[in-house]
């Protein structure tokens, strides 16, 4: 390959030994977003298990699954700073270190606090994941591919929540019920969270394995050392440039150290609340309550267990492979189409999943069913809104978050953005069991209103930033009308 002089067209290519080695290493870091997913959604598969044996109500049970999010607040905010003193690897073996003890811990839990403590402290590890990972990979990959390379944390997140529902599934299925006892005198449940030691193990070693962000040894003055490291992922014609690059934003990253999200409106700048409300949507539309709860909920209207958890794995690849039509239209197709598609669909099928739920009626046996046609129908509803969702809100408002801020504010503003997502994830996940044992039509009813809501906020407040650079897509939105002032 010719190194010097111009860049060759396809130096990043996935054939080039540059581009193998990026995406390499953000494979390998995006096994934080695979984290992500697993340990937030593994508890679905263990949700009515741990109401019955711990003989807890609809509040608590609320709880103990939206507790961890909070954990995942803490950890995005914490992970931010420790990571800019301590470097990328250390912070991400602590996550993994969080990640380990707490599917030990959950899965040998003796009460339901001891479990709600576990489940913080693995949410600890997976706010962490949420934030190094796509630090991480913007870091290292070279500009020509970031974009691309950025949305394999989505993906990363989309197959650990398919692979912890496939296995919770297989466990339940092993033991003939999630209740059953499986190996060593414990539960088919205790073992959904027990095996997630083994995606922490390999992300613990990863953390050991792979090279430390040139950016962060930039920072800490360990030029020769960064420039190793970027002599693998760039040409060298291009290495001095990087090099030169990066040190610019360093410094102007220090000298904005003090800037603040401070504004005019409600405290805050208009691009900040920008942020916060597509994250609020994001996580309002109710989309955690079937990565969460899909399993109790699909039995609460009906469908036998093994069912249930078949029905839940069908849906997780559905959002796996969504994603990738996301991947492949988002730079093509632009954001805002994208946007309002899915606002559409989404709110199509949950007012539909709505209505099916009003024909829920109870059996001779005392069960609640749903009878035909309406079982169906809001089988079908429901994935329709994964659909929807996985190609649109799900990995866009990631990308979004990513390129509205000016660099100036952007560590922050993601930071303030993220934490607003993990809390709007936090009240829907705690309200969902009381609410839906209220009035699952009304649950519906208002995550329908929420999409339908959503599609008018981009419709009169989003500009398309697609092919922008992202230092110049905030003066779209000061001609929007959502200012940064
Ligand atoms: C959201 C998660 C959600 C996932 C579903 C992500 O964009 O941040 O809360 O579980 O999409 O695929």
């Amino acid at each position: 390959m010719n190194t010097t002089g111009s860049i060759p067209a396809d130096a990043f290519s996935i054939r080039s030994a540059f581009g193998r080695r990026a995406i390499g290493l953000s494979v390998a870091a995006a096994v934080g977003g695979f984290l992500f997913g697993f340990d937030s959604s593994v508890i679905n598969g263990a949700v009515d298990s741990i109401s019955q044996d711990f003989a807890i109500n609809d509040v608590l049970t609320g709880f103990v699954v939206a507790i961890a999010l909070l954990g995942c607040a803490v950890g995005a905010i914490l992970a931010g700073n420790l990571s800019d003193r301590w470097g990328r690897l250390r912070v991400m073996f602590i996550g993994a270190l969080l990640f380990f003890v707490s599917s030990l811990g959950a899965g040998l839990a003796f009460s339901v606090w001891d479990l709600a403590l576990w489940r913080v402290v693995g949410g600890l590890g997976i706010g962490i994941a949420s934030v190094i990972a796509p630090a991480y990979i913007a870091e290292i990959a070279p500009r020509q591919i970031r974009g691309g390379l950025a949305s394999l944390q989505q993906l990363a997140i989309t197959l650990g929540i398919f692979a912890a529902l496939l296995s919770d599934a297989l466990l339940a299925g092993a033991a003939g019920g999630a209740d059953n006892v499986l190996w060593l005198g414990l539960e088919a449940w205790r073992w959904m969270f027990i095996v997630g030691v083994i995606p922490s193990a390999v992300y613990g070693i990863l953390a050991f394995t792979l090279p430390e962000s040139p950016r962060f040894l930039l920072a800490k003055g360990r030029t020769d050392e960064a420039r190793t490291i970027f002599a693998q992922l760039v040409p060298e014609a291009d290495l001095d440039h990087t090099i030169r690059d990066l040190q610019t934003a360093i410094e102007s990253d220090r000298k904005n150290a003090g800037v603040s999200l401070r504004g005019p409106v409600l405290g805050l700048q208009r691009i900040v609340w920008v942020g916060i409300i597509l994250s609020v949507f994001q996580q309002f539309v109710g989309i955690n309550v079937i990565f969460y709860y899909s399993t109790s909920l699909w039995q609460s209207v009906g469908f036998d267990e093994s069912n249930s958890f078949a029905i839940s794995v069908a849906t997780s690849v559905t959002n796996v492979l969504v994603t990738l039509v996301a991947i492949f239209l988002v730079d093509r197709v632009g954001r805002k189409p994208i946007l309002l598609t899915g606002s559409v669909m989404m709110a199509l099928s949950l007012g539909l999943m709505a209505i099916a739920f009003l024909f829920a009626v109870t059996d001779s046996a005392g069960e609640v069913v749903l009878p035909a046609p309406w079982g169906p129908i809001a089988l079908v509803a429901a994935n329709v809104f994964v659909i929807g969702f996985g190609a649109s809100w799900g990995p866009l408002v990631w990308v979004l978050l990513g390129e509205i801020f000016p660099s100036r504010i952007r560590g922050k503003a993601l930071g303030v953005a993220a934490g607003a997502q993990w809390i709007a994830n936090f009240l829907i996940t705690i309200s969902f069991p009381a609410m839906s044992s209220w009035s699952l039509p009304l649950t519906y009813g208002m995550y329908a209103t929420f999409a339908a809501l959503s599609f008018f906020y981009v419709l009169l407040r989003i500009p398309e930033t697609k092919g922008m650079d992202i230092e110049q897509t905030e003066t779209l939105f000061t001609h929007k009308g959502a200012k940064t002032d």
